[in-house]
Protein backbone atom coordinates (compact mmCIF):
# COMPACT_ATOMS: atom_id res chain seq x y z
CA UNK A 1 0.00 0.00 0.00
CA UNK A 2 1.36 3.70 -1.17
CA UNK A 3 2.22 5.75 1.84
CA UNK A 4 0.01 8.57 2.18
CA UNK A 5 1.98 11.40 1.14
CA UNK A 6 2.63 8.96 -2.34
CA UNK A 7 -1.01 9.47 -3.17
CA UNK A 8 -0.99 13.25 -2.52
CA UNK A 9 1.99 13.54 -4.43
CA UNK A 10 0.62 11.47 -7.63
CA UNK A 11 -2.80 13.39 -7.33
CA UNK A 12 -0.64 16.85 -7.64
CA UNK A 13 0.90 15.63 -10.37
CA UNK A 14 -2.13 14.60 -11.99
CA UNK A 15 -3.55 17.83 -11.82
CA UNK A 16 -0.81 19.65 -12.75
CA UNK A 17 -0.12 17.31 -15.59
CA UNK A 18 -3.43 18.62 -16.73
CA UNK A 19 -3.03 22.16 -16.36
CA UNK A 20 -5.59 22.63 -13.59
CA UNK A 21 -4.66 23.94 -10.03
CA UNK A 22 -7.31 24.31 -7.08
CA UNK A 23 -7.73 27.71 -5.84
CA UNK A 24 -6.48 27.92 -2.71
CA UNK A 25 -9.53 27.47 0.58
CA UNK A 26 -11.26 25.26 2.24
CA UNK A 27 -14.77 24.79 1.07
CA UNK A 28 -13.59 21.15 -0.19
CA UNK A 29 -11.47 18.72 0.67
CA UNK A 30 -10.36 15.74 -1.81
CA UNK A 31 -10.29 12.65 0.02
CA UNK A 32 -9.11 8.97 -1.45
CA UNK A 33 -10.76 6.00 -0.22
CA UNK A 34 -8.07 4.47 -1.05
CA UNK A 35 -6.80 5.39 2.72
CA UNK A 36 -9.45 7.73 3.43
CA UNK A 37 -7.00 10.84 3.88
CA UNK A 38 -7.24 14.74 2.24
CA UNK A 39 -5.27 15.03 -0.76
CA UNK A 40 -6.36 18.40 -1.55
CA UNK A 41 -8.33 21.21 -0.20
CA UNK A 42 -9.53 24.50 -2.44
CA UNK A 43 -12.27 26.88 -3.10
CA UNK A 44 -15.41 26.18 -4.16
CA UNK A 45 -18.45 28.86 -5.03
CA UNK A 46 -22.17 30.06 -4.02
CA UNK A 47 -24.72 30.40 -5.10
CA UNK A 48 -23.92 33.84 -6.67
CA UNK A 49 -21.59 32.08 -8.70
CA UNK A 50 -24.03 29.38 -9.74
CA UNK A 51 -26.37 32.27 -11.22
CA UNK A 52 -23.41 34.15 -12.38
CA UNK A 53 -22.38 30.68 -14.46
CA UNK A 54 -25.66 30.57 -15.99
CA UNK A 55 -25.88 34.40 -16.94
CA UNK A 56 -22.24 33.59 -18.60
CA UNK A 57 -23.17 30.49 -20.40
CA UNK A 58 -26.18 31.77 -21.38
CA UNK A 59 -24.63 34.64 -23.14
CA UNK A 60 -22.19 32.40 -24.37
CA UNK A 61 -25.10 29.92 -26.00
CA UNK A 62 -26.45 33.47 -28.31
CA UNK A 63 -23.36 33.22 -29.82
CA UNK A 64 -22.39 29.40 -30.45
CA UNK A 65 -25.93 28.42 -31.56
CA UNK A 66 -25.24 30.32 -34.78
CA UNK A 67 -22.07 28.06 -35.60
CA UNK A 68 -22.53 26.02 -37.97
CA UNK A 69 -23.00 22.66 -36.09
CA UNK A 70 -19.48 21.10 -38.07
CA UNK A 71 -17.65 23.31 -36.81
CA UNK A 72 -18.85 22.99 -32.99
CA UNK A 73 -17.27 19.63 -33.77
CA UNK A 74 -13.81 20.92 -34.09
CA UNK A 75 -14.45 21.89 -30.08
CA UNK A 76 -15.02 18.57 -29.51
CA UNK A 77 -12.81 16.99 -31.41
CA UNK A 78 -9.90 19.22 -29.98
CA UNK A 79 -11.18 17.91 -26.56
CA UNK A 80 -11.04 14.28 -27.62
CA UNK A 81 -7.18 14.31 -28.25
CA UNK A 82 -6.94 16.47 -24.77
CA UNK A 83 -7.92 14.13 -23.15
CA UNK A 84 -6.32 11.15 -25.15
CA UNK A 85 -2.76 12.98 -24.30
CA UNK A 86 -4.13 12.98 -20.86
CA UNK A 87 -5.36 9.66 -20.82
CA UNK A 88 -2.76 8.38 -17.31
CA UNK A 89 -3.27 11.85 -15.37
CA UNK A 90 -6.89 11.41 -15.47
CA UNK A 91 -6.83 8.15 -15.04
CA UNK A 92 -5.00 8.37 -11.81
CA UNK A 93 -7.07 10.93 -10.53
CA UNK A 94 -10.45 8.91 -11.22
CA UNK A 95 -8.47 5.74 -9.23
CA UNK A 96 -7.57 8.57 -6.48
CA UNK A 97 -11.03 10.13 -6.31
CA UNK A 98 -13.27 6.98 -6.51
CA UNK A 99 -10.83 4.22 -5.76
CA UNK A 100 -11.64 2.32 -9.18
CA UNK A 101 -8.89 0.05 -10.37
CA UNK A 102 -6.50 1.00 -13.26
CA UNK A 103 -8.11 -0.31 -15.96
CA UNK A 104 -11.48 0.52 -15.01
CA UNK A 105 -10.04 4.19 -14.92
CA UNK A 106 -8.47 3.52 -17.81
CA UNK A 107 -11.60 2.28 -19.35
CA UNK A 108 -13.34 5.29 -17.99
CA UNK A 109 -10.82 8.12 -19.76
CA UNK A 110 -11.14 5.81 -22.75
CA UNK A 111 -14.99 5.97 -22.73
CA UNK A 112 -14.67 10.01 -22.71
CA UNK A 113 -12.30 9.65 -25.92
CA UNK A 114 -15.03 7.11 -27.74
CA UNK A 115 -17.74 9.53 -27.23
CA UNK A 116 -15.76 12.88 -28.05
CA UNK A 117 -15.39 10.64 -31.79
CA UNK A 118 -18.88 10.12 -31.61
CA UNK A 119 -20.30 13.60 -30.93
CA UNK A 120 -17.83 14.81 -33.43
CA UNK A 121 -19.48 12.42 -36.25
CA UNK A 122 -22.88 14.00 -34.67
CA UNK A 123 -22.18 17.31 -36.02
CA UNK A 124 -22.35 16.92 -39.17
CA UNK A 125 -25.75 14.26 -38.66
CA UNK A 126 -28.04 16.39 -36.58
CA UNK A 127 -31.06 15.60 -38.90
CA UNK A 128 -34.08 16.21 -39.53
CA UNK A 129 -37.20 14.60 -41.43
CA UNK A 130 -39.12 15.49 -44.00
CA UNK A 131 -42.85 13.93 -44.15
CA UNK A 132 -45.26 14.28 -47.02
CA UNK A 133 -47.79 17.45 -46.77
CA UNK A 134 -51.27 16.88 -47.46
CA UNK A 135 -51.54 20.12 -49.70
CA UNK A 136 -50.27 20.55 -52.82
CA UNK A 137 -47.66 22.68 -53.07
CA UNK A 138 -46.14 22.55 -49.46
CA UNK A 139 -43.01 20.66 -47.76
CA UNK A 140 -43.32 19.53 -44.09
CA UNK A 141 -40.16 19.06 -42.75
CA UNK A 142 -38.52 19.50 -39.05
CA UNK A 143 -35.38 21.03 -37.89
CA UNK A 144 -33.64 20.73 -34.82
CA UNK A 145 -32.11 24.08 -32.69
CA UNK A 146 -29.89 24.57 -29.98
CA UNK A 147 -31.75 23.96 -26.86
CA UNK A 148 -30.15 26.63 -24.16
CA UNK A 149 -27.74 26.41 -21.18
CA UNK A 150 -27.20 22.18 -20.26
CA UNK A 151 -26.83 21.82 -17.06
CA UNK A 152 -24.63 18.48 -15.95
CA UNK A 153 -25.03 16.95 -12.52
CA UNK A 154 -22.47 14.27 -12.06
CA UNK A 155 -21.76 11.63 -9.34
CA UNK A 156 -18.77 10.26 -8.05
CA UNK A 157 -18.42 6.59 -9.49
CA UNK A 158 -17.96 8.00 -13.21
CA UNK A 159 -16.73 11.60 -12.25
CA UNK A 160 -15.51 12.16 -15.84
CA UNK A 161 -17.06 9.70 -18.49
CA UNK A 162 -20.47 10.66 -17.73
CA UNK A 163 -19.89 14.23 -18.03
CA UNK A 164 -18.17 13.94 -20.94
CA UNK A 165 -21.16 12.08 -22.27
CA UNK A 166 -23.37 14.93 -21.63
CA UNK A 167 -21.02 17.78 -22.57
CA UNK A 168 -19.53 16.76 -25.77
CA UNK A 169 -23.24 16.16 -27.23
CA UNK A 170 -24.63 19.29 -25.79
CA UNK A 171 -21.60 21.27 -27.45
CA UNK A 172 -22.03 20.15 -30.86
CA UNK A 173 -26.11 20.41 -30.23
CA UNK A 174 -25.03 24.20 -29.85
CA UNK A 175 -25.58 24.63 -26.03
CA UNK A 176 -23.71 25.35 -22.93
CA UNK A 177 -22.78 23.50 -20.13
CA UNK A 178 -22.71 24.79 -16.73
CA UNK A 179 -21.27 21.73 -14.61
CA UNK A 180 -22.05 20.35 -10.92
CA UNK A 181 -19.97 17.45 -9.94
CA UNK A 182 -20.04 15.19 -6.75
CA UNK A 183 -18.56 16.71 -4.16
CA UNK A 184 -16.56 14.29 -3.84
CA UNK A 185 -14.47 14.38 -7.23
CA UNK A 186 -13.76 17.59 -7.54
CA UNK A 187 -9.68 17.08 -8.73
CA UNK A 188 -11.18 14.72 -11.51
CA UNK A 189 -13.59 17.52 -12.15
CA UNK A 190 -10.90 20.59 -12.86
CA UNK A 191 -8.73 18.41 -14.81
CA UNK A 192 -11.59 17.92 -17.25
CA UNK A 193 -12.60 21.47 -16.90
CA UNK A 194 -9.42 22.52 -17.36
CA UNK A 195 -8.80 20.64 -20.69
CA UNK A 196 -12.22 21.73 -21.78
CA UNK A 197 -10.77 25.70 -21.25
CA UNK A 198 -7.47 24.24 -23.36
CA UNK A 199 -9.75 23.67 -25.99
CA UNK A 200 -12.23 26.25 -26.02
CA UNK A 201 -9.17 28.78 -26.41
CA UNK A 202 -7.79 26.93 -28.74
CA UNK A 203 -10.77 26.88 -31.24
CA UNK A 204 -11.74 30.08 -30.24
CA UNK A 205 -15.17 29.42 -28.93
CA UNK A 206 -16.75 31.72 -26.77
CA UNK A 207 -15.42 31.47 -23.09
CA UNK A 208 -18.08 31.18 -21.02
CA UNK A 209 -19.33 27.64 -23.32
CA UNK A 210 -18.59 25.76 -20.33
CA UNK A 211 -18.45 26.40 -16.69
CA UNK A 212 -17.74 24.26 -13.48
CA UNK A 213 -19.24 25.16 -10.64
CA UNK A 214 -17.68 23.31 -7.55
CA UNK A 215 -20.25 24.13 -5.01
CA UNK A 216 -22.91 22.62 -2.56
CA UNK A 217 -26.44 21.03 -3.12
CA UNK A 218 -28.22 24.42 -2.04
CA UNK A 219 -26.55 26.54 -4.07
CA UNK A 220 -26.26 24.37 -7.18
CA UNK A 221 -30.63 24.83 -7.13
CA UNK A 222 -29.86 27.63 -8.73
CA UNK A 223 -29.59 24.96 -11.88
CA UNK A 224 -33.05 23.64 -11.17
CA UNK A 225 -34.83 26.57 -11.23
CA UNK A 226 -33.32 29.14 -13.50
CA UNK A 227 -35.23 29.32 -17.04
CA UNK A 228 -32.20 30.01 -18.79
CA UNK A 229 -30.83 26.00 -18.35
CA UNK A 230 -32.82 24.47 -20.78
CA UNK A 231 -31.80 20.99 -19.61
CA UNK A 232 -31.02 19.34 -16.84
CA UNK A 233 -28.98 16.07 -16.71
CA UNK A 234 -28.84 14.82 -13.79
CA UNK A 235 -26.70 11.40 -12.36
CA UNK A 236 -27.64 10.23 -8.70
CA UNK A 237 -29.98 8.29 -6.81
CA UNK A 238 -33.60 8.19 -7.10
CA UNK A 239 -33.92 10.12 -3.93
CA UNK A 240 -32.45 12.97 -6.06
CA UNK A 241 -34.38 12.57 -9.00
CA UNK A 242 -37.40 12.30 -7.17
CA UNK A 243 -36.52 15.79 -4.96
CA UNK A 244 -35.65 17.83 -8.52
CA UNK A 245 -37.64 16.33 -11.44
CA UNK A 246 -40.95 17.74 -9.98
CA UNK A 247 -39.27 21.12 -9.19
CA UNK A 248 -37.96 21.23 -12.91
CA UNK A 249 -41.21 20.26 -14.19
CA UNK A 250 -42.74 23.02 -12.46
CA UNK A 251 -41.04 25.40 -14.77
CA UNK A 252 -41.45 23.14 -17.89
CA UNK A 253 -37.60 22.45 -17.86
CA UNK A 254 -36.13 19.26 -19.80
CA UNK A 255 -34.50 16.56 -17.20
CA UNK A 256 -32.80 14.18 -18.44
CA UNK A 257 -32.34 11.60 -14.92
CA UNK A 258 -29.77 8.88 -15.09
CA UNK A 259 -30.79 7.33 -11.75
CA UNK A 260 -30.82 4.28 -9.74
CA UNK A 261 -30.84 0.56 -11.28
CA UNK A 262 -31.46 -2.71 -9.48
CA UNK A 263 -29.65 -4.88 -12.43
CA UNK A 264 -30.18 -8.55 -12.95
CA UNK A 265 -29.42 -11.23 -14.64
CA UNK A 266 -31.05 -14.42 -15.54
CA UNK A 267 -29.21 -17.39 -15.72
CA UNK A 268 -31.02 -20.53 -17.56
CA UNK A 269 -30.91 -23.95 -17.94
CA UNK A 270 -28.81 -23.96 -21.54
CA UNK A 271 -26.65 -20.90 -20.19
CA UNK A 272 -22.34 -21.06 -21.26
CA UNK A 273 -21.79 -21.46 -17.36
CA UNK A 274 -18.02 -20.17 -17.41
CA UNK A 275 -19.43 -17.15 -19.84
CA UNK A 276 -22.01 -16.76 -16.90
CA UNK A 277 -19.94 -16.83 -13.81
CA UNK A 278 -17.12 -14.12 -15.88
CA UNK A 279 -20.20 -11.96 -16.93
CA UNK A 280 -21.40 -11.97 -13.40
CA UNK A 281 -18.67 -11.50 -11.50
CA UNK A 282 -17.39 -8.42 -13.34
CA UNK A 283 -21.00 -6.69 -12.82
CA UNK A 284 -20.95 -7.14 -9.74
CA UNK A 285 -17.68 -6.86 -8.62
CA UNK A 286 -15.90 -4.63 -11.05
CA UNK A 287 -15.74 -0.72 -9.53
CA UNK A 288 -16.38 -2.49 -5.99
CA UNK A 289 -20.25 -2.80 -6.94
CA UNK A 290 -20.38 0.83 -7.25
CA UNK A 291 -21.95 1.71 -11.44
CA UNK A 292 -25.40 1.93 -11.63
CA UNK A 293 -25.44 -0.78 -14.19
CA UNK A 294 -23.88 -3.02 -11.55
CA UNK A 295 -25.68 -6.32 -11.12
CA UNK A 296 -27.58 -6.83 -7.81
CA UNK A 297 -29.48 -9.94 -8.61
CA UNK A 298 -28.80 -13.36 -9.98
CA UNK A 299 -32.29 -15.20 -11.27
CA UNK A 300 -30.91 -19.07 -11.75
CA UNK A 301 -33.30 -21.74 -12.90
CA UNK A 302 -33.53 -24.10 -9.72
CA UNK A 303 -31.67 -26.66 -11.10
CA UNK A 304 -28.57 -24.80 -11.77
CA UNK A 305 -28.87 -23.01 -8.39
CA UNK A 306 -26.27 -25.03 -6.59
CA UNK A 307 -23.90 -24.87 -9.76
CA UNK A 308 -23.79 -21.08 -10.30
CA UNK A 309 -23.79 -20.56 -6.05
CA UNK A 310 -20.85 -22.95 -6.06
CA UNK A 311 -18.84 -21.09 -8.45
CA UNK A 312 -19.89 -17.78 -8.06
CA UNK A 313 -18.70 -18.17 -4.03
CA UNK A 314 -15.07 -19.16 -5.60
CA UNK A 315 -14.82 -16.25 -7.94
CA UNK A 316 -15.74 -14.22 -5.37
CA UNK A 317 -13.61 -15.64 -3.13
CA UNK A 318 -10.18 -15.24 -5.49
CA UNK A 319 -10.88 -11.73 -6.19
CA UNK A 320 -8.51 -9.49 -4.42
CA UNK A 321 -9.29 -6.77 -2.60
CA UNK A 322 -7.39 -3.68 -2.34
CA UNK A 323 -5.05 -0.87 -3.17
CA UNK A 324 -6.60 -0.09 -6.50
CA UNK A 325 -3.10 0.94 -8.24
CA UNK A 326 -2.04 -2.59 -7.70
CA UNK A 327 -2.06 -4.54 -11.11
CA UNK A 328 -3.05 -7.81 -9.27
CA UNK A 329 -6.09 -5.60 -7.65
CA UNK A 330 -9.90 -6.42 -8.85
CA UNK A 331 -11.99 -4.51 -6.19
CA UNK A 332 -10.86 -1.48 -4.52
CA UNK A 333 -12.18 -0.19 -1.48
CA UNK A 334 -16.05 1.90 -1.23
CA UNK A 335 -16.15 5.39 -1.59
CA UNK A 336 -16.34 5.98 2.15
CA UNK A 337 -18.21 4.94 5.75
CA UNK A 338 -21.18 5.22 5.06
CA UNK A 339 -20.95 3.14 1.49
CA UNK A 340 -20.01 0.67 4.06
CA UNK A 341 -22.37 1.04 6.20
CA UNK A 342 -25.49 0.76 4.33
CA UNK A 343 -23.95 -2.65 3.04
CA UNK A 344 -23.71 -3.87 6.60
CA UNK A 345 -27.21 -2.54 6.90
CA UNK A 346 -28.65 -4.81 3.97
CA UNK A 347 -27.13 -7.58 4.79
CA UNK A 348 -28.59 -7.43 8.09
CA UNK A 349 -31.90 -6.76 6.44
CA UNK A 350 -31.47 -9.32 4.04
CA UNK A 351 -30.29 -12.13 6.71
CA UNK A 352 -33.85 -11.30 9.06
CA UNK A 353 -35.98 -12.13 6.07
CA UNK A 354 -34.10 -15.31 5.48
CA UNK A 355 -31.22 -14.54 3.53
CA UNK A 356 -28.14 -16.86 3.88
CA UNK A 357 -24.89 -15.89 3.55
CA UNK A 358 -22.56 -17.88 1.09
CA UNK A 359 -19.72 -15.87 1.36
CA UNK A 360 -18.53 -12.06 1.39
CA UNK A 361 -19.47 -9.17 3.48
CA UNK A 362 -16.77 -8.57 5.72
CA UNK A 363 -14.55 -5.51 6.16
CA UNK A 364 -10.91 -6.12 5.14
CA UNK A 365 -8.16 -4.36 6.47
CA UNK A 366 -5.68 -2.52 3.72
CA UNK A 367 -5.03 0.99 4.82
CA UNK A 368 -6.66 1.36 8.02
CA UNK A 369 -9.52 2.29 9.89
CA UNK A 370 -10.53 5.59 7.34
CA UNK A 371 -10.51 3.20 4.26
CA UNK A 372 -13.36 0.68 3.65
CA UNK A 373 -12.53 -2.67 1.74
CA UNK A 374 -14.86 -4.76 1.94
CA UNK A 375 -15.09 -8.65 0.19
CA UNK A 376 -18.18 -8.62 -2.06
CA UNK A 377 -20.79 -10.51 -0.84
CA UNK A 378 -22.95 -13.48 -2.22
CA UNK A 379 -26.21 -13.46 -0.57
CA UNK A 380 -29.32 -16.52 -1.68
CA UNK A 381 -32.60 -15.52 -0.82
CA UNK A 382 -35.85 -17.62 -0.37
CA UNK A 383 -38.20 -15.14 -2.58
CA UNK A 384 -37.02 -11.14 -3.94
CA UNK A 385 -37.90 -9.42 -0.27
CA UNK A 386 -38.72 -5.75 -0.04
CA UNK A 387 -34.12 -5.38 0.71
CA UNK A 388 -33.57 -6.94 -2.94
CA UNK A 389 -36.17 -4.06 -4.49
CA UNK A 390 -33.71 -1.56 -3.06
CA UNK A 391 -30.13 -0.51 -4.84
CA UNK A 392 -27.32 -1.28 -2.46
CA UNK A 393 -24.16 1.09 -4.14
CA UNK A 394 -21.63 -1.95 -2.90
CA UNK A 395 -20.51 -5.31 -4.01
CA UNK A 396 -23.99 -7.39 -2.83
CA UNK A 397 -25.63 -10.28 -5.13
CA UNK A 398 -28.34 -11.49 -4.23
CA UNK A 399 -29.46 -15.13 -5.23
CA UNK A 400 -32.89 -15.74 -6.67
CA UNK A 401 -34.15 -19.23 -8.05
CA UNK A 402 -36.77 -19.57 -10.53
CA UNK A 403 -38.66 -22.80 -12.42
CA UNK A 404 -39.93 -21.47 -15.70
CA UNK A 405 -38.73 -18.28 -17.91
CA UNK A 406 -41.81 -16.03 -17.53
CA UNK A 407 -41.31 -16.17 -13.44
CA UNK A 408 -38.03 -15.48 -14.05
CA UNK A 409 -38.93 -12.19 -16.43
CA UNK A 410 -41.32 -11.43 -13.86
CA UNK A 411 -38.85 -11.24 -10.74
CA UNK A 412 -36.49 -9.50 -12.95
CA UNK A 413 -39.15 -6.90 -13.83
CA UNK A 414 -40.56 -6.59 -10.00
CA UNK A 415 -38.66 -3.60 -8.81
CA UNK A 416 -38.90 -0.36 -8.88
CA UNK A 417 -35.89 0.52 -11.31
CA UNK A 418 -35.43 -0.56 -15.02
CA UNK A 419 -32.06 0.55 -15.60
CA UNK A 420 -29.87 -2.83 -17.47
CA UNK A 421 -30.57 -6.69 -17.47
CA UNK A 422 -29.11 -9.65 -18.92
CA UNK A 423 -30.01 -13.42 -19.72
CA UNK A 424 -27.49 -16.39 -20.46
CA UNK A 425 -28.95 -18.61 -22.47
CA UNK A 426 -27.80 -20.63 -25.85
CA UNK A 427 -31.57 -20.89 -26.06
CA UNK A 428 -32.55 -18.37 -29.26
CA UNK A 429 -36.40 -18.89 -27.78
CA UNK A 430 -35.52 -17.95 -24.18
CA UNK A 431 -32.93 -15.24 -25.46
CA UNK A 432 -35.75 -13.58 -28.31
CA UNK A 433 -38.57 -13.63 -25.40
CA UNK A 434 -36.28 -11.57 -23.14
CA UNK A 435 -36.13 -8.80 -25.52
CA UNK A 436 -39.52 -8.89 -26.75
CA UNK A 437 -42.41 -6.71 -25.15
CA UNK A 438 -43.44 -8.95 -22.94
CA UNK A 439 -39.52 -9.39 -21.76
CA UNK A 440 -37.30 -7.17 -19.60
CA UNK A 441 -38.57 -3.86 -18.88
CA UNK A 442 -35.33 -1.97 -18.48
CA UNK A 443 -33.46 0.38 -20.99
CA UNK A 444 -30.52 -1.74 -21.39
CA UNK A 445 -31.23 -5.78 -21.89
CA UNK A 446 -28.38 -8.27 -23.22
CA UNK A 447 -27.65 -11.47 -24.08
CA UNK A 448 -24.82 -13.44 -22.56
CA UNK A 449 -23.21 -10.32 -21.18
CA UNK A 450 -23.31 -8.68 -18.03
CA UNK A 451 -25.46 -5.85 -17.38
CA UNK A 452 -22.65 -2.86 -16.65
CA UNK A 453 -20.01 -1.90 -19.66
CA UNK A 454 -22.27 -0.68 -21.98
CA UNK A 455 -20.73 1.20 -25.47
CA UNK A 456 -21.37 4.73 -26.02
CA UNK A 457 -22.53 4.30 -29.12
CA UNK A 458 -26.55 3.15 -27.83
CA UNK A 459 -28.72 5.10 -26.09
CA UNK A 460 -28.01 5.11 -22.16
CA UNK A 461 -30.53 4.63 -19.32
CA UNK A 462 -33.43 3.50 -18.31
CA UNK A 463 -37.00 3.34 -17.01
CA UNK A 464 -39.12 3.32 -14.33
CA UNK A 465 -37.40 4.79 -10.85
CA UNK A 466 -34.76 4.95 -13.18
CA UNK A 467 -35.35 7.79 -14.58
CA UNK A 468 -36.43 7.59 -18.20
CA UNK A 469 -33.64 9.22 -19.38
CA UNK A 470 -31.03 8.66 -22.69
CA UNK A 471 -27.81 9.56 -22.56
CA UNK A 472 -24.71 9.19 -24.96
CA UNK A 473 -25.14 7.10 -28.05
CA UNK A 474 -27.98 6.63 -30.90
CA UNK A 475 -30.14 9.47 -30.90
CA UNK A 476 -29.93 10.64 -27.28
CA UNK A 477 -28.62 14.37 -28.94
CA UNK A 478 -32.37 14.97 -29.25
CA UNK A 479 -32.98 15.46 -25.78
CA UNK A 480 -30.51 18.60 -26.04
CA UNK A 481 -31.83 20.29 -28.95
CA UNK A 482 -35.66 21.57 -29.30
CA UNK A 483 -37.45 20.42 -32.26
CA UNK A 484 -39.42 22.93 -34.60
CA UNK A 485 -41.82 21.89 -37.09
CA UNK A 486 -41.36 23.68 -40.38
CA UNK A 487 -44.40 23.70 -43.04
CA UNK A 488 -43.39 25.81 -46.34
CA UNK A 489 -46.03 26.48 -48.75
CA UNK A 490 -44.37 27.37 -52.28
CA UNK A 491 -48.03 27.57 -54.09
CA UNK A 492 -49.99 30.49 -55.18
CA UNK A 493 -52.70 29.11 -52.89
CA UNK A 494 -53.42 28.94 -49.55
CA UNK A 495 -55.29 25.65 -48.98
CA UNK A 496 -56.18 24.92 -45.33
CA UNK A 497 -55.05 21.32 -43.48
CA UNK A 498 -57.92 18.69 -42.92
CA UNK A 499 -60.35 20.30 -46.09
CA UNK A 500 -61.09 23.31 -43.62
CA UNK A 501 -63.16 26.17 -45.65
CA UNK A 502 -62.83 29.62 -44.41
CA UNK A 503 -64.68 32.30 -45.94
C1 LIG B 1 -22.84 4.77 -14.24
O1 LIG B 1 -22.59 3.86 -13.46
O2 LIG B 1 -23.40 5.82 -13.84
O3 LIG B 1 -22.35 0.86 -18.66
C2 LIG B 1 -22.47 4.76 -15.68
C3 LIG B 1 -21.49 1.12 -17.81
C4 LIG B 1 -20.65 2.34 -18.04
C5 LIG B 1 -21.35 3.57 -17.53
C6 LIG B 1 -21.87 3.46 -16.14
N1 LIG B 1 -20.39 2.48 -19.45
O4 LIG B 1 -21.30 0.43 -16.84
Amino acid sequence: MPIHDALVKRAAEALDACGATAAYGTDWTSRTPIDGAALVSGAGVGRDAVEEAVRAAHVAFLAWRTVPAPARGALVKRLGQLVESHKSALADLITLEVGKIRSEALGEVQEMIDVCDLAVGLSRQLEGRTMPSERPGHRLMETWHPAGVVAVISAFNFPAAVWAWNTTIALVCGDSVVWKPSELTPLTSLACSELMETAILEVGAPRDLHRLVLTDRESASVLLDDRRVAVVSATGSERMGAEIAPRIAARFGRAILELGGNNAAIVAPSADLDLAVRGIVFAAAGTAGQRCTSMRRVIVHRSKVDAVVGRLASSFQGLRVGDPFSPDTLVGPLINESAFDRMQDSLTRASALGGKLVTGGSRVDVAGAESFYVRPALVTMPRQADIVREETFAPLLYILAYDDLEEAIAIQNDVPQGLSSSIFTLDQREAEMFMSAAGSDCGIVNVNIGTSGAEIGGAFGGEKSSGGGRESGSDSWRGYMRRATNTINYSSALPLAQGVTFG
